[in-house]
């Protein structure tokens, strides 16, 4: 695509933005952000909020480096992997050198644990399982580029298809416990939702013992305004977790065992559900083992189940279930839509969510600048259209819904649910999130998975 990087369209009197971007000038912003952000090691997060590599936001850069250069999508996630833990484990952050983040390395501390990779430092925990869904972009794309990057493509990933399961083999042996078949987290940074309402009542059961040692937060410092970013409240308790692991030697048996949060999350679940499926597609194709390819199937198949069963009798929406209360936790959150990015809930479940989720209380608010689903429902008492997770639209989660819906073929949702991610995003300041009435940008600007995925939008057929 040829393109002006500064060609802009006035907004219309009245538009509640002044500044749009065209899509081809659009584009050529999204891959100028991913280039200022990479370090030559690694595409960060983000500029100045998030200095390191992520392990969902690697999955989702790499789909849009895919559109830009293949071989170095192909890097990055190799980068990521080559991180992950001897048991199978990817964890959440990566670290590079810039010390401008908190919680860092040392905070983390997990050389006390027996199961980190030696050569990088990294944090104790993981995020949602999203990167056979990367790996499976970065083939399609790869296989239309050249022959070049269709052999490189393929040859990933026939290479990285073991490690991939062995990723999601440690989801299911260490993080399944309990009968509801969901994957639980320990800390509420796994689900990549920090502070989603989600997780309200869980935490409100982790009480920061005195031993937490002191700490300043750096977040905050970084986003101009602070109420966008979870309070300090709500870290005090991210860090206790912490703590507890690093004393329990990131053992995962006696983190699951013992620690103040365990949350049957529906969300990962379900796309470990679809995740699944990608691997198993590609396993066949790539002749990897059958045994292996069994047990992927049985896993999708026990996680599609576990989702449908979150599902509650009367609003069809799904659930996450606290662990250590036993209780399902009902919220109205994005989550909540669970069901449809993996299949397997009954048709009447189905159409009650579809319908919910086209409703005013979702993508249907009058009031919405672009009709994709908010982090929770506009309706939702304790709504924060500023918030981090309690109200602001985030891209990457459209594009999760976009990509699952058109898998699913329904490729008008998908097509309407792409087109509301590129009109929230077309002032080209890509934003980590947006309030979802004013569409201004939140968080951080020129956050790299904003700008992947709206490079991967744009550049679809
Ligand atoms: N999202 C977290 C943060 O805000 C880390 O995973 O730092």
């Amino acid at each position: 695509m040829t393109v002006d990087a500064t060609s802009t369209t006035e907004g219309a009197p009245g538009d509640r933005r002044p500044v749009r971007y065209p899509e081809p000038a659009l584009a050529a912003r999204a891959a100028r952000v991913l280039r200022d952000n990479d370090t030559g090691a690694v595409i960060t997060a983000a500029p100045r909020l998030y200095p390191h590599m992520w392990s969902w936001d690697a999955a989702f850069i790499s789909i849009g480096l895919a559109r830009l250069d293949v071989q170095r999508a192909i890097s990055e996630l190799q980068t990521l992997f080559r991180a992950q833990w001897r048991n199978g484990m990817v964890p959440h952050i990566v670290f590079t050198e810039n010390d401008a983040y908190f919680p860092g390395p040392d905070r983390w501390g997990t050389e006390v644990a027996h199961d980190g990779p030696q050569h990088v430092r990294t944090s104790g925990i993981c995020q949602p399982p999203v990167h056979a869904i990367a790996v499976q972009r970065v083939l399609e794309i790869g296989r239309r580029s050249s022959p070049a990057d269709r052999a490189d493509a393929e040859r990933f990933v026939r290479d990285i298809w073991p490690s991939l399961y062995a990723w999601h083999r440690w989801l299911v042996e260490y993080r399944t416990p309990g009968s509801s078949g969901l994957i639980a987290i320990v800390h509420g940074w796994e689900s990549g939702m920090d502070n989603s309402p989600r997780w309200d009542l869980p935490y409100a059961a982790v009480q920061p013992g005195t031993g937490l040692p002191p700490y300043v937060r750096k977040d905050v410092r970084i986003v101009g305004d602070p109420s966008e970013r979870p309070s300090d409240r709500e870290y005090d308790r991210y860090l206790w977790l912490i703590e507890e692991m690093r004393r329990a030697g990131y053992d995962q048996r006696k983190i699951v065992r013992n620690s103040s949060f365990l949350v049957g999350d529906v969300f990962i679940t379900a796309l470990f559900a679809v995740a699944c499926d990608v691997l198993v597609e590609l396993g066949k194709e790539f002749g990897q083992e059958p045994e292996e390819i069994a047990d992927l199937q049985e896993w999708a198949d026990n996680a599609r189940a576990a989702v449908a069963g979150s599902c509650h009798s009367v609003s069809g929406l799904a659930r996450d279930r606290d662990l250590r209360a036993n209780r399902w936790l009902d919220t109205q959150t994005v989550a909540g839509f669970s069901a449809l990015l993996c299949g397997g809930a009954p048709d009447e479940v189905q159409l009650k969510l579809l319908s919910l989720l086209d409703s005013d209380r979702w993508c249907g608010h009058p009031d919405l600048l672009a009709p994709v689903p908010p982090s929770v429902s506009p309706m939702r008492p304790g709504f924060n259209p500023r918030q981090y997770w309690r109200g602001p639209q985030w891209p990457v989660v459209v594009w999760l819904f976009s990509w699952a819906f058109e898998r699913r073929g329904w490729h008008e949702r998908a097509r309407k649910l792409r087109d509301g991610g590129v009109k929230l995003t077309e002032d080209g300041s890509f934003g980590e999130y947006y309030e979802p009435f004013t569409g201004e940008p939140l968080g951080s600007t020129d956050q790299s998975w904003t700008a992947a995925v709206v490079l991967d939008w744009l550049c679809s057929d």
